[in-house]
């Protein structure tokens, strides 16, 4: 090795830093990616094969630098990539919001029978909403990428809600951060108040659905893990 003066020195660890989060961060994107691929395939060959589109839309996310260095302190995480990539599972994330709740867990089940992806663990927040009234099913899914230097499988966030527990959510994320996690109760009754509205919501629009359609869309709960 070279020597270098101890501030090129310096420079050229940080810019080796660098280039070893970019390529950590890579492999979450490559993640997403095949997660997305098998999503929109699924979507489509739903709707050429039961005329009928389960999911209203995609998101889907690689934790901002930011958030993941203020994850892996909160946490207390030890700051080296195979401690992050051991101890955070979601560096990558996508939402699929549908129309139904039987939507969610059909996505959930089509996805999860696939045999190159794994399910690590699940969280039904679906069947067992928590205290605060928040609702979506989450899996954390490992997928397979297939790098130059071999196999990776990758750890991906996916979340499955309907749209009313969506904008529930999303209107409480932004609560939760307007009063720096400090919310009034009266706030918190309100939502609470405002989470079983969605749920009824919920809950008519799969009756009126059925009735028009015929489908069943009775809610289910997790079968297979
Ligand atoms: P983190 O909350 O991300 O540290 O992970 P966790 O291990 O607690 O996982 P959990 O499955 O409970 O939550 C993961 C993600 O679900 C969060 O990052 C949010 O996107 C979402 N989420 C969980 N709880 C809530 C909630 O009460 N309100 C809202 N708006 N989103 C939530
Ligand atoms: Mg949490």
């Amino acid at each position: 090795m070279t020597m270098l003066p101890a501030d090129e020195e310096a420079i050229a660890q940080a810019r080796a830093l660098r280039d070893e989060f970019q390529r950590f961060l890579l492999e979450y994107r490559f993640g997403l990616r095949e997660i997305e691929t098998k999503i929109s395939i699924l979507r489509e060959e739903f709707e050429q094969a039961h005329d009928y589109n389960p999911i209203e839309h995609v998101t889907s996310r690689v934790k901002s630098p930011d958030s993941l260095v203020e994850k892996v302190g909160r946490k207390g995480i030890a700051p080296d990539f195979d401690s992050i990539r051991a101890g955070i599972t979601d560096i990558a994330g996508i939402r699929i919001t549908c129309s139904f709740v039987s939507d969610a867990y059909r996505l959930f089940d089509l996805l999860t029978r696939q045999d190159d992806v794994r399910v690590r663990s699940v969280k039904d927040y679906i069947a067992e909403p928590k205290a605060n009234g928040y609702k979506s099913l989450h899996a954390i899914l490992e997928v397979p990428v297939f790098l130059s230097s071999g196999r990776v499988d990758v750890p991906v966030e996916v979340q499955f809600r309907t749209i009313a527990m969506d904008f529930w959510a999303s209107l409480e994320h932004k609560i939760y951060y307007k009063y720096d996690r400090r919310v009034p109760a009266e706030l918190l009754d309100s939502l609470k108040e405002a989470a079983d509205s969605a749920a009824e919501l919920d809950s008519r629009m799969a009756r009126l659905h059925s009735e028009v359609h015929g489908i069943r869309s009775t809610p289910a709960r997790v079968t297979a893990v």
